[in-house]
C-alpha cells in the first residue's frame, strides 16, 4: 500500500480482526478456564488444550502480520492530529505487538516448565504436536517457576486489557469526536471520514 492510501491492505485488515477476535476469546476463556473448580477437571483439561492451540496460533499469525506490516506502509494518520497523539498511537501499537508475542510465549513457558510437562503434551487443535521449550529439565523447583510464569502471564493479560480499553476509546474518539478517517482505515465498509 502507498503512503497516500486511505486504508490498510485487505490482508492487514483481515489479520487485525482475526487476531483481535482470538485475543478477546483468549482473555475471556483464560480467566474462565482458570477459575473452573477441580470437579470439572475434564472440561478444564479440554479448555486448556483449546487455549494453548489458539494462543500459539495468535503468536504465529502475529509473526506473519509483523512481516506484512514491515513490507506494506499503513495509511497516514490525519494531518490535524497533535504530534503527542501520533506518538501515543504508535507506542500503543508497538505495545500490542510486544504483548501479542510475549503473552503466548510466556504461556508456552508456563506449560514447558510445569512439573507435569512430560505427561501433558501440547497438540495444536488435537493434531500438530507443539514441543515444550527445552530449558527446564534440570530445574529443581519446577512447580515454583511455572507458578511465577503463570503470574507473569496473568499480569500481561491485565496489560492487554488496559491497552485494549485505551485503543477502543481512541478509535471511538476519532470516529465520534474528531470525526476523522482513522476508524475507516481498519473497517472496510465504513464511509471514509472527512479528514
Ligand atoms: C485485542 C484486540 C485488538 C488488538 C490486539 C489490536 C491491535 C492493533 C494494532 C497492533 C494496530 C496497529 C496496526 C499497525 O499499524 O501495524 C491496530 C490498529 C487499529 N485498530 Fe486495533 N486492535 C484490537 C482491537 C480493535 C478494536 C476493537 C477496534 C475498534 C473499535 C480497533 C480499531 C483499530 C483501528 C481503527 C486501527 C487503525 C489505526 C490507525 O490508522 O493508525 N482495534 N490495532
Ligand atoms: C495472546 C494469547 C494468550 C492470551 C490473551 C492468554 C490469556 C490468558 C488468561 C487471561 C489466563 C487466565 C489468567 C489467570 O487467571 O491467572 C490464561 C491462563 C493460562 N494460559 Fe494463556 N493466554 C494466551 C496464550 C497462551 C499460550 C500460547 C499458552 C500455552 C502454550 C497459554 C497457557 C496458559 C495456561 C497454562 C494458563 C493457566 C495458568 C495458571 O494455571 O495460572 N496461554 N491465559
Amino acid at each position: 500500500m502507498n503512503a497516500g492510501a486511505d486504508r490498510y491492505t485487505r490482508v492487514a485488515i483481515a489479520l487485525h480482526w482475526l487476531i483481535a477476535l482470538m485475543v478477546i476469546g483468549q482473555l475471556a476463556g483464560g480467566f474462565y478456564m482458570h477459575n473452573l473448580p477441580d470437579a470439572k477437571a475434564e472440561l478444564k483439561f479440554e479448555l486448556y488444550q483449546w487455549h494453548k492451540s489458539f494462543g500459539v496460533t495468535i503468536m504465529l499469525l502475529t509473526l506473519v502480520r509483523l512481516a506484512w506490516r514491515l513490507t506494506h506502509k499503513p495509511p497516514p494518520l490525519p494531518a490535524a492530529m497533535p504530534q503527542w497523539e501520533k506518538i501515543a498511537a504508535r507506542g500503543a501499537h508497538i505495545g500490542f505487538y510486544i504483548l501479542l508475542i510475549a503473552m503466548p510465549f510466556v504461556g508456552w513457558l508456563v506449560v514447558s516448565s510445569s512439573p507435569f510437562a512430560d505427561s501433558v503434551q501440547t497438540y495444536l487443535f488435537g493434531v500438530v504436536h507443539w514441543p515444550h521449550l527445552p530449558f527446564f529439565e534440570n530445574v529443581a523447583d519446577r512447580k515454583g517457576l511455572s507458578h511465577d510464569f503463570a503470574e507473569l502471564h496473568e499480569y500481561l493479560a491485565f496489560a492487554m486489557i488496559g491497552l485494549l480499553g485505551l485503543h477502543v476509546a481512541a478509535a471511538l474518539k476519532h470516529q465520534f469526536v474528531n470525526k476523522d478517517a482513522v476508524l475507516s482505515h481498519m473497517v472496510p465498509f465504513l464511509k471514509r471520514g472527512a479528514r
